[in-house]
């Protein structure tokens, strides 16, 4: 089996985020986090801009682009996170988005985006270089990328959490009972969906954020900002991480310079 089959295998029985979404408020607020990452305070900041997501998942995101005024496009290699993106949708009447099973890898944009998204995703293809270079085409002159990725620092205590329930266990389900019994027994996790995501997965690989600013730079992007914030010495960045549980994920975002510029 290649790498992007066991991928959509994994997700097509664990869509993700899966989150239990109970109000059309909690939705519309889902996607606030990532203004920061654009400098951005005010939510209004969407309205109008037309957005690709690719690697939605279950759709929570896009919707919440979507019902804060945004032209939305998202796509997934999965087809049961598809279908469950589209109930979401139609559950919570979101105008202004459409949802479609794709590959990063294969996908012909029909036209170029203002903000292009990608969270969670580029670490679990086979070239995620690549996958993101295929991305920044898709985004127009002074508009935004915007990739979150695991990080080679930050995420090592997670690492060291699944290569111990690696070793006890092949299966995903036994692997999802060990995380739990291991390392979240009475804490408040948020379901099987989850765990799988931590522990089963079977591609993921991990970023520095050196690599992440220098594929911002050869695709012709400057840096916009980043969720954890990073110094003018990313190295040190990273390795405070190490010590602060921060940085297991490291969402970027760059704009995309006019030619010329
Ligand atoms: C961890 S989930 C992230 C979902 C969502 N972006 C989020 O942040 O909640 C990773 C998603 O990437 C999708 N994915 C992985 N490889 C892909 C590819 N080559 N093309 C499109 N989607 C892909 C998976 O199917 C899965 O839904």
């Amino acid at each position: 089996m290649d790498s992007t089959q066991s991928i959509r295998e994994h997700y097509e029985k664990y869509p993700y985020p899966s989150r239990d979404i109970v109000s059309c408020k909690s939705l519309k607020n889902y996607c606030g986090w990532v203004l920061s990452v654009f400098n951005e305070s005010s939510q209004s900041f969407l309205e109008g801009k037309s957005i690709l997501e690719a690697g939605c998942g279950t759709g929570e995101f896009s919707c919440s682009l979507a019902l804060n005024g945004a032209n939305v496009k998202a796509f997934d290699l999965s087809a049961s996170s598809v279908k469950r993106a589209n109930q979401l949708k139609k559950n919570f009447s979101v105008k202004n988005v459409s949802f479609s099973q794709q590959d990063i890898f294969s996908f012909t944009p029909l036209k170029k985006y203002d903000i292009v998204f990608s969270l969670g995703v580029l670490h679990h293809t086979p070239q995620p270089k690549k996958a993101f270079s295929l991305l920044a085409n898709c985004v127009k002159e002074n508009g935004f990328i915007c990739v979150g990725v695991y990080n080679r620092f930050g995420r090592l205590k997670q690492r060291i959490r699944k290569s111990i329930v690696g070793q006890m266990s092949r299966d995903s389900e036994s692997k999802i009972n060990h995380a739990e019994t291991l390392f979240h027994s009475g804490s408040s996790f948020r379901g099987r969906h989850w765990l799988a995501d931590k522990y089963s997965v079977p591609i993921e690989s991990y970023h520095s954020v050196s690599s992440c600013l220098s594929w911002l730079s050869s695709s012709g992007f400057s840096f916009v900002g980043s969720k954890p914030e990073i110094s003018s010495f990313p190295l040190l960045s990273e390795l405070s991480w190490l010590f602060s549980g921060q940085g297991s994920f490291f969402t970027f975002c760059g704009k995309k310079l006019a030619q010329g510029e």
